[in-house]
């Protein structure tokens, strides 16, 4: 089991900031743990990506593994990968708290959950913009996060797709409803200008890649950001 990295609070508190690493310098990993600890960031987001599920391609549970003693704080891989059955052992031996995989890329999406539960994380679903919420119905009470992208994902830097937001609201009414007990995440586009929206729609967890790497002041970025 992995769940050591200051996980369990996290479901008590709203507004959980998770800086993505896409947008540091990876020829410089410790310098970027180092801007998230000291800015009291949340968790640490990790952009795996492929080449063939998203154009663009980054890295494998190699860096997670090696990140792994560098922080306490829970790692949230993100799999944008065709295929995620194929790896949900060795990300989440490799030191992932949170992983998630997208509903587009998997069909047995029921047995993926289980297979990254019984592997001792916790399990995420993510859907792209244009797949329909209501897809993700039949697995809601089994996830502890679900992602909304927010862009396409494959790269960071793009502008928030704000009809996005109404799968938030749709989530969120969901798990009152149904005493769902996931978290809801928003991925992509999410910096000063559009987190009011974001956070106001019910999100819990903010992740931000560029904002967070180009802001001049961390800290009160993550305050900014958390509407403190
Ligand atoms: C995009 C990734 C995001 C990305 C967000 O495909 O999933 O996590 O890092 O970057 P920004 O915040 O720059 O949109
Ligand atoms: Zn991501």
């Amino acid at each position: 089991m992995n769940l050591v990295h200051n996980i369990g609070m996290e479901q008590n508190k709203k507004h959980l900031y998770a800086p993505s690493i896409l947008s540091a310098d990876f020829s410089n990993i410790e310098s970027a743990v180092n801007r998230i600890h000291s800015a009291d960031a949340d968790w640490i987001h990790l952009d795996v990506m492929d080449g063939h599920f998203v154009p663009n391609i980054t890295f494998g549970p190699k860096l997670v593994a090696d990140l792994r003693p560098h922080t306490q704080l829970p790692l949230d891989v993100h799999l944008m990968i065709s295929e995620p059955e194929k790896y949900v052992e060795d990300f989440v031996h490799a030191g992932a708290d949170y992983l998630t995989f997208h509903l587009e890329a998997s069909v047995h999406a029921h047995r993926v959950v289980q297979r990254i539960h019984k592997a001792g994380a916790r399990a995420g679903l993510s859907i792209v913009p244009s797949t329909p919420v209501s897809q993700l119905d039949p697995m809601l009470p089994y996830i502890d996060l679900v992602l909304i992208m927010s862009v396409n994902p494959g790269f960071g830097g793009q502008a928030l797709i704000p009809e996005c937001l109404d799968k938030v609201r749709y989530l969120a009414q969901q798990a009152e409803t149904h005493d769902y007990s996931y978290l809801i995440a928003v991925d992509g586009g999410v910096n000063r200008s559009t987190v009011e929206m974001v956070r106001s729609a019910g999100t819990d967890v903010l992740i931000s890649g560029s904002a967070f790497f180009k802001a001049e002041n961390p800290a009160e970025e993550v305050r900014i950001m958390r509407g403190k």
